[in-house]
């Protein structure tokens, strides 16, 4: 596979062809903060945090790192006051629905975040798909689905293959950047499948 070379934040990189952007970031060191990207799983583009700069022959554009490929001679900068602007009011957006969650008050502080800019939705998930991709992709066992669409859609766990694969799984559950996951674990076991609550298994976190 052939080898290319491109600009991130000044250093010269290195990467082969069908690199993303971030891809070829994280194997330098570059830090791009990211709240959907998983190295197991497919490229999703959902949260757009990744957001970085690329220059192409003297035009720039705003894309998302995580699944814009890796081109011979761009220039990316993964900081600028466009770049910055548009991180914060992500974080904003995803604050009024998951205030406290730690990995976005961590990055609410790096690029100046309001919490209480927008008004409060605390639904928990902030959509980031992890747990509903790892199940599908890397686990196999699809016991996790987004039910409904637009802003009425939330995670679910499927009953009947929860009760039988999660207990021993929970591969899912470091994943939730804001901890909704287990929350919503341990209603679906008490609603859906309460004896292996009684029978004593551990429900995570
Ligand atoms: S429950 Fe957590 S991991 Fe799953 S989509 Fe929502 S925020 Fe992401
Ligand atoms: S990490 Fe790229 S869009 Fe979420």
């Amino acid at each position: 596979m052939s080898e290319i070379q491109f600009e991130i934040d000044g250093s010269i990189v290195t990467a082969t062809e069908g690199m993303t952007v971030l891809g070829v970031a994280q194997k330098a060191g570059i830090y791009i903060p990211t709240l959907c990207h998983h190295e197991k799983l497919e490229p999703f583009g959902g949260c757009r945090l990744c957001i970085v700069e690329v220059e192409v022959k003297g035009w720039t554009k705003l894309v998302v790192s995580c699944v814009y490929p890796a081109e011979k001679d761009i220039i990316v900068r993964t900081r600028s006051e466009k770049v910055d602007r548009i991180r914060k009011t992500i974080l904003e957006l995803l604050m009024a629905h998951a205030p406290d969650a730690p990995e976005l008050v961590k990055l609410a502080k790096v690029y100046g975040a309001d919490k209480d800019r927008y008004e409060k939705d605390p639904s928990f998930c902030i959509h980031c798909g992890l747990c509903v991709r790892y199940c599908n992709e890397v686990t196999g066992k699809n016991a996790i689905g987004f039910v409904d669409r637009g802003i009425n859609k939330e995670i679910s766990f499927i009953p009947q293959i929860a009760a039988v694969e999660c207990n021993d799984c929970k591969q899912c559950f470091p994943l939730c950047p804001t901890s909704y996951l287990q929350a919503a674990f341990v209603l679906t076991q008490a609603l859906a499948f309460p004896s292996a609550v009684n029978s004593g298994p551990e429900t995570g976190e």
